[in-house]
């Protein structure tokens, strides 16, 4: 993500200064780097002072020391609020709950007892509240003898939602209070991996779900009074309803293909949100495809890249390598966009891609 943030930033003359806790980071030969835990009061506020706006492109940072940067004068965005409010599966619920957000009936629970007090509550999806990430602190309960697995940990049980479909609506919200959404993208997952595996977008909705997972969208964010890009994950499930299941506030997986299919890329409409400069046309130019590229079941080690020319050799392929030496089972090593005007030939082109391009080692 930083990779590509700073890629749109260098057209707009925007000096970044990057921390990261690790040396290899894929953006670390791109701007002057810091290596340090972004966890650790004392690394992100020293590291904060000599910058003049502070942004992130994960949620687990040290938010005492943004608070204290901004205390200190500095800009912060997205505010260190919204980011400790996002940090906690739990907080983030009860804001959905208390703000008349739609969202999947919850239960807040404190460890493993007191998961299984709630039997009746099943089939649920039990979640960590803490740093649960790339579905990692997610296992779905279906039955009492799932019960045994639950989370000894503060979280929460949250009733199994029988979707249709995972959408995403990314949007943006500047400085002084502009709002504008891209249009909602559509997940399919890896069944294993619990990652994105292929997603599409514009998502094929009715007009109907068009319209109010726009209007969550941006109900979400100004809520939040939030200052940056929001990613708001939702279910439509099949009763046609629009849920949201989670928020993320930065760019986005699911954004990744809006660099070549829309009028103005999430990585740039980030900037141009938290540096208050018009929001850009988030227009859709083509249909469009993205497919994450996970390092190959059973390979670990320096990367190779197999397929490569055959790839390139499709129209409306567009290959990103995130410069990561080493691969390991499911590790994102990169994504590739799609375009293509015809729906069909897009899908084709998407599996040709996935069943192409693999990296081993
Ligand atoms: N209530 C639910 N009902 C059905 N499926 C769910 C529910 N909650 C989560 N899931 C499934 O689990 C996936 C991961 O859940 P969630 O997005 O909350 O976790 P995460 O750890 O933040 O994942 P990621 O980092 O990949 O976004 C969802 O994208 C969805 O496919
Ligand atoms: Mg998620």
């Amino acid at each position: 993500m930083g990779r590509m943030l700073i890629q749109a930033g260098m057209d707009l003359n925007i000096n970044f200064s990057i921390l990261d806790p690790d040396a290899q980071a894929p953006c670390h030969q791109l701007a002057p780097f810091t290596q340090g835990k972004l966890t650790d009061y004392q690394t992100v506020l020293d590291f904060g002072k000599d910058c003049d706006l502070i942004t992130i492109e994960i949620e687990n940072v040290n938010v005492a020391a943004l608070k204290e940067l901004v205390r200190l004068g500095k800009k912060v965005y997205p505010q260190p609020e919204v980011i400790e409010l996002i940090q906690d599966k739990r907080t983030q619920k009860q804001f959905y709950q208390t703000n008349n957000i739609p969202t999947a009936e919850f239960i807040l629970t404190n460890n493993k007892e007191d998961v299984q007090k709630h039997a009746a509550f099943l089939p649920a999806v039990n979640k960590l509240g803490k740093e649960g990430y790339d579905g990692r602190g997610v296992q779905i309960l279906r039955n009492q003898s799932d019960l045994e697995k639950a989370f000894d940990a503060p979280g929460l049980v949250e009733k199994l939602v029988d979707f249709e479909k995972e959408i995403s609506v990314i949007v943006a919200r500047s400085e002084n209070g502009e709002v504008v959404t891209f249009p909602a993208a559509e997940m399919v997952f890896h069944p294993e991996a619990n990652l994105v595996e292929y997603l599409f977008a514009p998502a094929q909705l009715t007009p109907n779900i068009v319209k109010e997972a726009d209007r969550i969208a941006r109900d979400v964010i100004q809520k939040l009074n939030m200052t940056g890009l929001l990613a708001v994950e939702m279910f439509v499930t099949k009763d046609q309803k629009v849920l949201v299941n989670e928020v993320a506030p930065r760019p986005h997986n699911s954004g990744h293909q809006t660099i070549e299919a829309n009028i103005t890329s999430q990585y740039e409409q980030h900037l141009r949100a938290i540096l208050n400069l018009p929001l850009g046309d988030t227009s859709s130019i083509m249909p469009s495809a993205m497919v994450n590229l996970l390092g190959e079941e059973g390979y670990s080690g320096l990367a190779k890249y197999e397929g490569l020319e055959e790839v390139l050799k499709v129209p409306g392929v567009y290959v990103h390598f995130y410069g990561k030496k080493l691969t390991k089972p499911f590790r994102k090593m990169g994504h590739v966009t799609i375009t293509d005007t015809n729906i069909e030939s897009l899908k084709a082109k998407a599996h040709l891609v996935k069943n192409t391009l693999k990296i081993i080692a």
